[in-house]
């Protein structure tokens, strides 16, 4: 499925010199995850020690994935940079497009038609571009990178907040936005701040009806879901060595949920295993030839508190299951103290469904497991209270669990096997068992819980635990109901107890499948067109920015001055917008709707100063746009916090927003901002956020002297025809300036490309 052994093993020889100069520099032993980013850097060996948590530094990541949802700006902007192929291997999976409702092959085929002209799009720009397609019903991003990709060692990026998952094979692989997925694409950098480190030691062993997912709902109650970022979360100890492959990624796939920057474990036993098992004796042989470099120096282990920012400890043996929720993945409850909180909290006690599966735990061993209780039910006489859900997470993981049977387990208690694809867990679920808003529990294996995430329902109160707990709770029925003490009545009116479940880590008979899904591309895809339907309302092919004339920063005008909190959410909705995430023009009508108008505290209700009116935001921006007026967003603290998306700058920027001046940004946000051509200052003052008023004009009177480290000097025009004259900030360097000057990043790398 051509993951690249000569890559990998590029990386391996040059891990040993590089690790080694970067433990000489840095004065003392290394964590993994050192090892990993020191062996990674843009500069190739290190020449100096980085600072935890403070310096930006620049990365060359091994690979790039990218979902269906997010790839198609990504992929629309990386055709603007005129580059023949992708510079890094990448692959391009077609998993949150697909609805779940009556079962797979019915879903599949609906969304082969609803979807149609985005996976055409994405499977030929990927032909086009060298990039690995995987087709709608081949399963789940960050399942199918851990059975296809993922190398300890490694440095991925993603655009997927859970591509972490691939820390379960020794990986850092970190969640990104399209901007990053774009730049790594064409060839250049990746910055990301060097990350602080959080050690988890794990001692004992889990057994019983404890699961690997239960090490990270315990850390996710610990760390809460702030509590990781920054930071990547590094698992050690001989609980660690003790878990499989796939559970290690169970844990680091929800290390998202606590914000980490990622989470990884060092190589060992379990994972060579699952390379092989997954047909990579090559990977494991050369990761074997390096194996010392593939996990942290002995010492750090020894004496964590050293080496870590922070520690946590936690006894396999002492763990109890848990089930987190509901609304937020840190709720942490042991299992038999559920139903007192549940009564306490009015949370309703009956469970209505079960779902298994996503790409946080559809492994062989989490089916095996929660097929074992599953089947306990048939043997047992027990009749299933819930409804039961299977979301396999790849076509070889299906493949395999009908093969052996497992699957079958399932569908004996009336489960639905639902497409390989993310279906409940990112709100894919045509539900036909609720009529209205009506409060309701869940339960499931996925990894997130927030309100409305699995079906829309603001009143489903969706609960986190293993594969297994989640099967024992679905039969009972009953959200108070502990395995481990409880009795359930049978069909024959007996009293039976479930036993304790039983996995098989790998399948004995070994991994299998038909047709897995991958389309490779053409060696050369200089032929291919991409097509895209000029009449479409999802795609839209991007023409390049124009430069921001300095002359049309005289005489801006004031768009909005948004008060309080700006997300990304707030300047580019997300819910319903999704589906025209690969059409600019038709998205950029959210544009800033969810912005607080200071001069009203109303959203999406600003006054429109050629007419006088109060408009919605974009209707006034794309009145400025007609009459060739640059416009000025205005904005408080932290703006643009949320995520990485680069939409919340490319839309502004498509509607003819030319500045952004707010008292701080979040800096993913400012660096989409300098990325899309545009300005984005803070003010030198933050008290002149209350010079600005509703009708004023803005003049950039020195705006053509930029540089870096210089103040821009800013002239307000109000009504009246007073002047208030002050100071705004940056923080662009020349080549930023150079992005400024040529209209965005990818036109200056374009222009690098065509020179
Ligand atoms: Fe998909 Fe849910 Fe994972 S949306 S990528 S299955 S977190």
């Amino acid at each position: 499925m051509a993951f690249d052994i000569d890559m990998i093993k590029k990386v391996y020889a040059n891990m040993s010199e590089r690790v080694d100069k970067a433990r000489e520099i840095v004065g003392k032993p290394l964590t993994l995850s050192e090892k990993i980013l020191y062996s990674h850097l843009w500069e190739g060996n290190p020449s100096k020690a980085f600072r935890r948590g403070k310096d930006y530094v620049d990365f060359a990541p091994d690979r790039i994935a990218c979902q269906d949802a997010t790839a198609q700006m990504a992929l629309l902007q990386f055709m603007q940079a005129g580059k023949p192929k992708v510079a890094v291997p990448t692959t391009v999976h077609c998993d949150h497009l697909i609805q779940a409702k009556s079962g797979a092959v019915a879903d599949l085929k609906v969304a082969n038609t609803s979807s149609a002209e985005v996976f055409n799009f994405l499977e030929s720009v990927s032909n086009k571009y060298g990039i690995g397609f995987w087709k709608p019903g081949a399963g789940i991003i960050h399942q199918v990178v851990l059975e296809n990709y993922a190398f300890p060692g490694g440095m991925m990026i993603g655009t997927d907040s859970h591509t972490v998952n691939a820390g379960g094979l020794g990986m850092v692989a970190i969640g990104v936005g399209g901007a990053d997925a774009v730049d790594v694409m064409a060839g250049m950098a990746w910055e990301l701040k060097f990350p602080k480190l959080i050690g988890v030691k794990l001692t004992g062993n889990i057994s019983g009806w404890t699961s690997a997912k239960d090490v990270i709902l315990k850390v996710a109650g610990i760390l809460t879901v702030k509590g990781g970022t920054g930071a990547i979360i590094e698992y050690f100890g001989e609980g660690a060595k003790n878990l499989s492959c796939t559970g290690k990624g169970t844990i680091c796939n929800m290390g998202a949920e606590v914000g980490a920057t990622t989470s990884t474990f060092g190589y060992d036993a379990s994972m060579e295993r699952y390379l092989r098992a997954t047909d990579r004796n090559d990977v494991a042989d050369a990761a074997n030839a390096v194996k010392g470099y593939l996990t942290a120096d002995p010492e750090v282990y020894a004496n964590p508190e050293k080496y870590f920012d922070e520690i946590i400890e936690i006894d396999l043996n002492t763990l109890r299951p848990h089930l987190n929720g509901p609304f937020t993945p840190d709720l942490a409850t042991p299992v038999g103290e559920l139903g007192e909180k549940a009564r306490a909290n009015g949370w309703p006690m009956k469970v209505d469904w079960g779902l298994i599966g996503s790409c946080t735990n559809s492994s062989y061993e989490d089916l095996t497991r929660a097929a074992s209780i599953a089947q306990q039910a048939v043997d047992k006489k027990i009749k299933p209270k819930s409804d039961f859900g299977i979301n396999p997470g790849s076509e070889q993981i299906r493949f395999t669990a009908e093969r052996d049977g497992l699957l079958q387990i399932f569908e004996n208690l009336g489960a639905t096997v639902f497409t390989n694809a993310c279906g409940p867990c990112i709100g894919q679920w045509d539900r036909s068992d609720l009529k209205g808003d009506e409060k309701n529990t869940i339960v499931h294996s996925f990894n997130r819980n927030f309100s409305k995430r699995a079906d829309g329902n603001p009143n489903t109160h969706a609960f986190v635990g293993s594969p297994e707990m989640v099967a024992a709770i679905a039969i009972s029925g009953r959200l108070d109901f502990d395995p481990m003490n409880d009795t359930l009545i049978n069909e024959d009116g007996q009293e039976v107890k479930l036993d304790e479940p039983l996995g098989i880590e790998l399948p004995p008979k070994g991994f299998e499948v038909e047709d897995a899904g991958y389309l490779a591309p053409m060696e050369d895809g200089s032929g291919v067109v991409v097509k895209v339907d000029v009449k479409s309302e999802r795609l839209q092919l991007l023409d390049p920015f124009t430069p921001i004339k300095p002359e049309s920063l005289q005489g801006a005008k004031l768009l909005i001055k948004a008060f309080g909190k700006c997300t990304t959410d707030h300047i580019s909705m997300a819910g319903p917008w999704l589906r025209f995430r690969g059409h600019l023009d038709n998205i950029a009508n959210n544009t800033l709707i969810g912005a607080v108008n200071a001069f009203n505290k109303k959203t999406n209700f600003v006054k429109n100063q050629l007419t006088g009116e109060y408009v919605g935001v974009p209707d006034a921006q794309r009145a400025y746009k007609a009459a060739g007026i640059k416009t000025v967003v205005v904005g408080d603290h932290n703006y643009g916090e949320g995520s990485s998306r680069e939409h919340a700058a490319m839309q502004p920027r498509h509607l003819g927003v030319a500045v952004v001046i707010v008292k701080s940004f979040a800096r993913i946000h400012e660096t989409n901002l300098k990325k899309q051509g545009m300005l984005g200052l803070t003010f030198a003052n933050e008290n002149d956020y209350d010079l600005i008023q509703e009708d004023d004009t803005f003049n950039f009177v020195d705006i053509k002297d930029f540089a870096p480290e210089k103040q821009i000097t800013l002239e307000l025009v109000h009504k009246d025809g007073s002047k208030d004259t002050i100071k705004l900030n940056h923080t662009y360097n020349q080549s930023q300036i150079e992005w400024f000057n040529e209209g965005s990043a990818l036109n200056v790398i374009k222009r690098e490309n065509a020179a």
